[in-house]
């Protein structure tokens, strides 16, 4: 009896030693709060996201880094604010459109490295209010109608500002007229948190805050400390349930509730941003529809809607998101091809979404023929290109049932020490042959 109550004493003091260990290592460690979990939840389990890259930008047709990519003097390229008069706008219509393309989430560009704002801050006059004809609060009026429709709403918000003379210029950005004596990273700072705040106050709940950027000092020789932990803790304080997230292509560090990855699944890396390790965080990876993030006239080289279901399907295999983007036109619509991709999208969605939404990454790791996601008992088998009749799965689970999910029509399996084999009657084909099985255990 002795003994046990020692060794029970021994553990609680143990506990409260390496407790306070941690604490001295790391006196401000990020405990997340129960609503930031349970937000980290609904957001792995939404599989589907819209990212829109739309600023003055998109007049210039050229993609988002046309004014570092060309060297434009910020001061000529602010003129366009002044013609910038997307007339056929209908925030209805964008949120419409997506939300019936099974997408849970929405990531809005609030403000991208050429600086402008596309809501009615206080914290500049360069925005879409103060500083184009239109004068109207676009970001207002896309969060009213997510918060009608149900769907949630995400801001990127750039670190870096190629047009403020404050930001202290990185490796972009540096043939834009700055005036690199003005540089003034407390102000800039200062005012990045201001803008974060009317974010997060204006606009109703926010799903999260991507952030984009950091990389411009990835050169340095000393380390350019972007003070990230007191600006994550400013939004937790504001939104406890707002997540973030930061495209800065390494492993989270503390205070960020996902995790990025962009043009790759994770765990590949194929575009070259994407070495990091992959955490336990939740996971989304960013794909463009095309090639560019914002509008680009010369680039109609969309995706085909096979494709970008695969890749969805694909990326729900890693137990990842899918944040994909459209970049929508000077005119405020979105471009045809990408509202037909959409459509697609929402075709399979509604009748297969049940295989990727609330899955986790299934047993079986991505393969040549496809991959697997899996919900509680059951297990989806995704299969792209198999070009045989039978399959064998290195499982050793003992199946229950096995079915074509489509058509609940029954398939035959055996198990073996080499796991279990699928047989069908025909060589399956399609975009996504999906096949469940129940597992017992
Ligand atoms: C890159 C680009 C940026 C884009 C982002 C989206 O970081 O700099 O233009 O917004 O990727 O993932």
């Amino acid at each position: 009896m002795n003994n046990v109550m020692n060794k029970k004493v021994f553990v609680v003091i143990l506990t409260v030693w390496v407790a306070w260990h941690a604490m001295a290592q790391n006196p401000k460690a990020y405990v997340p709060t129960p609503e930031n979990l349970k937000a980290r939840k609904e957001f792995a389990d939404s599989k589907l996201g819209i990212f829109i890259h739309w600023g003055i930008y998109s007049m210039f047709a050229q993609g988002e880094w046309y004014m570092t990519n060309a060297n434009i003097d910020n001061k000529e390229y602010a003129k366009a604010a002044s013609a910038f008069y997307p007339a056929n706008f209908d925030a209805k219509e964008w949120v419409s459109a997506i939300k019936a393309a099974g997408a849970k989430y929405i990531c809005f560009t609030s403000r991208h490295h050429d600086g402008f704002s596309m809501w009615d801050t206080d914290q500049s006059k360069y925005n879409i209010v103060d500083a184009t004809p239109f004068k109207r609060d676009v970001i207002k009026e896309l969060a009213d109608e997510c918060h009608w429709q149900g769907i949630k709403l995400h801001f990127y918000y750039s670190h870096i500002d190629w047009t403020r003379d404050d930001y202290p210029a990185g490796r972009t950005g540096r043939g834009t007229g700055k005036e690199p004596q003005k540089s003034n990273w407390p102000a800039y700072y200062a005012f990045m948190n201001r803008q974060l705040t009317e974010l997060l106050t204006y606009y109703g709940e926010i799903g999260a805050i991507w952030f984009d950027g950091m990389w411009d000092h990835d050169q340095d020789s000393i380390p350019f400390d972007w003070q990230l932990e007191e600006q994550y803790a400013l939004i937790h304080r504001l939104q406890p349930a707002c997540l973030v997230g930061n495209n800065h292509h390494q492993t989270p560090v503390e205070g960020e509730d996902i995790q990025i990855f962009e043009r790759d699944l994770p765990g590949e890396n194929k575009a070259g941003l994407s070495g990091q390790d992959v955490s336990r965080l939740p996971l989304e990876t960013c794909q463009t529809m095309n090639g560019m993030w914002g509008y680009k006239i010369i680039d109609q080289n969309y995706k085909s809607a096979e494709t970008l279901i695969r890749y969805l399907v694909s990326t729900s295999g890693k137990g990842a998101n899918l944040l994909l983007n459209i970049g929508p036109q000077p005119n405020g619509e979105l471009p045809a091809a990408a509202i037909d991709r959409l459509r697609a999208l929402g075709e399979w969605t509604s009748r297969y979404g049940e295989t990727i939404y609330g899955t986790v990454a299934g047993d079986v790791p991505a393969q040549e023929w496809g991959v697997t996601t899996r919900k509680g008992n059951r297990l989806f088998v995704h299969i792209f290109d198999l070009g045989a009749k039978e399959l064998l799965l290195p499982i050793q689970s003992k199946v229950k049932e096995a079915f074509v999910f489509d058509t609940k029509q029954p398939l035959k399996t055996k198990r073996s020490k080499e796991g279990v084999t699928i047989f069908f009657d025909e060589v399956p084909s399609g975009t996504d042959y999906i096949v469940e099985l129940n597992l017992r255990d």
